[in-house]
């Protein structure tokens, strides 16, 4: 499909009525979501997140709601005082709930365990003395680089009981990725384990701290190592310990003290348009609140249901919706360790159906790889208990949000698409399912609470039936307060193309009846299976590359992943000779994989002899973009020399590519 007809589609279906999916009745029946949530929040949107705000326990109860005289720097109930890790678990067992499990926790190798919010209490408590012990305290910063466990929750939460600021590191980023983070946030500790179980195999998680840490300089003192697979690692005297040892010795009592509700809770590091990863900080009580809420209203979440968020702890929907927000509500949840797809496809569904579970939130790249398996897969499983499906961090294409509803959702289960981002915190857009008649690939309404606006370049507000970029007009309390040790940059990247709006960098519609659609980034930002990377920090890392000489990338359409990376690599003439002599695709492929983690590696990598640039010297990605999807390329008329384009789609169409 080429961009015109692609954008035509879009635009087809702003301005073409929908078929909707109304709630059914016996959905609502017995919802705690109040009918007039919205109308209240838009009629006093401050008062409406103070009420979220109070169904946290507060050790101080906040009087001020929002001082935003230091804008974009929020501040939100700055005079309260609260602790996260009490308010997911302390209050829960104090009202007699100790018993309630927290975690099913499943292991790929298909060992299983329930942890009861009382065990998930006592853990903490215990994981807390040990970091106090390793002198940590309020303030410092530990990273956290660890498989999808219940140990990752404990050592989040431990943190966070005693003021200490986690930075989790996804553990499909390299060892120069770890360096990287653990420098710019100053970490004190690093919390990994000795692997993590990955298709059977076992990813060397220590191994790749170890040489992350391997170069003097930097501010690690201890590394705490939990042990998960069979799987022997080297060890570092005096730095390394054995979190097992460390647990076994601590007491499992700890008084947790309350912090200001500014009190920063944790770091996390996402791509942007530049070479380097920022550091999104985030502080405990408008996060806590802002998260609390959406998890209830978003999912309209209920005593009995069984929740399971498929995402990984290391990207913000872990934090926010297996973590906090859970956790905070007291909900009960699955958790699982591995790939959807070992030993077979049928392990989600296993899952889904041992369990129970009743609300599955998933991303659009795993619907799609299940539509192109088969319904056969899911259909050999009763999945009846699914009363409500999620869809997170990418466009939801409307085919295989009818096929999720259908196939996975039973032909009933309403479909919450959330928007948001890193940076947001928390859902920012997503329909409520008790009261929206829902349209197969919209988001539909900012949550309550929340305002926002699709604005045109020029910054004047779009019609109805209109494209264009999407803002955020007011300040929420789940917004970062800004990017670690750099607040210029937070300024520039997201509050100054519009001046007074948080601007996503994602393009959106707005159809007749005023429903959102999300279209993707409109930046140079990849979305990849839901995850985040960046052109820029690619590039980077190819033309570190002894072989590179200049290097271009492009996100193109993926049916499945949604996007793809496909670079360009222009090779040095000195080195003509030497990647010759190797294959000198696969071996830029592992290398990105080695500086970044394997989710950069690029799909498809092309050995150009040039690359298309304007007089002024700029990269024309969009012509790339065209051969990289196999399209026409566009007007080449601002090329320096237009015959580029067509040695380089000469190439790519003869197959010059690895597969
Ligand atoms: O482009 C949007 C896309 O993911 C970006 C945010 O990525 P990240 O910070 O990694 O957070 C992902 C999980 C929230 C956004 O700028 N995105 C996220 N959710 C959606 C989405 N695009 C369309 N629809 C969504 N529901």
């Amino acid at each position: 499909m080429s961009e015109n007809e692609a954008t035509t589609d879009k635009i087809e279906r702003l301005i073409t009525p929908l078929e909707t999916h109304p709630p059914a009745p016996e959905f609502v029946a017995g919802t705690k979501v109040p009918a007039d949530l919205r109308e209240r929040a838009a009629a006093d949107r401050l008062g409406y997140w103070a009420e979220q705000a109070r169904e946290l326990e507060w050790a101080t109860p906040f009087t001020e709601v929002l001082d935003w005289s230091n804008a974009p720097f929020a501040k939100w109930f700055a005079d309260g005082e609260l602790n996260a890790s009490v308010n997911c678990l302390d209050r829960h067992v104090a009202a007699g709930r100790g018993d309630r499990v927290a975690i099913h926790f499943v292991g790929e190798p298909g060992d299983t365990r329930d942890v009861t919010y009382a065990e998930l209490h006592r853990e903490v408590q215990r994981a807390a003395n040990v970091l106090e012990s390793l002198g940590v305290t309020a303030g410092d910063r530990v990273a956290i680089y660890l498989p999808m466990i219940p140990e990752t929750v404990v050592a989040m939460l431990a943190c966070a009981r005693i003021g200490a600021v986690h930075s989790v590191i996804f553990g499909g980023f390299s060892s120069d990725a770890i360096r990287q983070r653990v420098d710019d946030a100053g970490a004190k500790l690093v919390i990994t384990a000795n692997g993590s179980n990955r298709k059977g195999r076992v990813l060397p998680l220590k191994e790749a701290v170890d040489a992350a840490l391997e170069r003097p300089g930097h501010t690690v003192e201890h590394v705490l190592v939990i042990e998960r697979p069979d799987h022997e690692v080297e060890w570092v005297e005096g730095r390394d310990l054995r979190w097992h040892d460390a647990m076994a010795a601590a007491d499992d009592v700890h008084e947790a003290r309350a912090f200001g509700a500014e009190h920063p809770l944790f770091i996390l590091y996402t791509s942007g348009t530049t070479g380097t990863p920022k550091g999104l900080l985030h502080t405990t009580g408008g996060y806590l609140a802002q998260v609390a809420a959406t998890h209830r209203t978003s999912f309209d979440l209920r005593d009995d249901d069984v929740y399971w968020c498929t995402a990984d702890v290391g990207w913000v929907t872990g934090h926010s919706y297996i973590v906090y927000g859970p956790l905070a509500n007291g909900a009960t949840q699955v958790m699982y360790e591995g790939a959807h797809d070992f030993p077979t496809l049928d392990r989600w569904f296993e899952i889904v159906e041992r369990y129970g579970v009743t609300i599955f939130y998933a991303a659009p790249t795993a619907i799609r790889g299940f539509m192109r398996s088969g319904r056969e897969i899911p259909q050999r499983h009763d999945l009846s208990s699914i009363r409500l499906l999620g869809s997170v961090g990418e466009p939801i294409n409307p085919e295989a949000w009818e096929w999720y509803r259908e196939v996975i959702g039973g032909g009933t289960a309403p479909i919450v698409d959330t928007w948001w981002q890193t940076e947001t915190g928390a859902h920012m857009i997503a329909p409520l399912p008790t009261q929206d008649a829902l349209k197969a690939g919209s988001g539909q309404k900012p949550v309550p609470g929340v305002v926002v606006e699709v604005i045109a370049e020029d910054g004047r507000r779009v019609d109805p039936g209109e494209m264009g970029l999407l803002t955020i007009t007011e300040p929420w309390p789940a917004m970062a307060r800004g990017i670690w040790g750099d607040d210029d940059r937070f300024i520039e990247t997201y509050w100054s193309q519009f001046p007074g709006r948080y601007f996503a960098g994602d393009g959106a519609g707005v159809d007749l009846d005023g429903d959102l659609w999300l279209l993707g980034r409109v930046d140079d930002v990849m979305n990849v299976s839901g995850h985040r990377l960046s052109t820029a920090e690619i590039e980077g890392a190819l033309v570190e590359h002894r072989f590179t000489a200049e290097a271009a990338v492009v996100g193109a359409a993926d049916e499945t992943t949604g996007q793809a990376v496909v670079a360009f690599v222009v090779l040095k003439e000195s080195q003509r000779e030497a990647a010759a002599e190797t294959d000198a695709v696969a071996a830029l492929r592992e290398w990105v994989g080695r500086i970044i983690g394997r989710i950069a590696r690029p799909r498809d990598l092309y050995i150009v002899d040039e690359l298309p640039k304007t007089r002024s010297g700029k990269i024309m990605r969009r012509l790339l973009k065209d051969v990289a999807e196999g399209r026409q390329v566009g007007d080449t008329s601002t090329l320096t020399d237009a015959s580029v384009m067509q040695a380089i789609a000469g190439g790519v169409a003869g197959g010059a590519h690895d597969d």
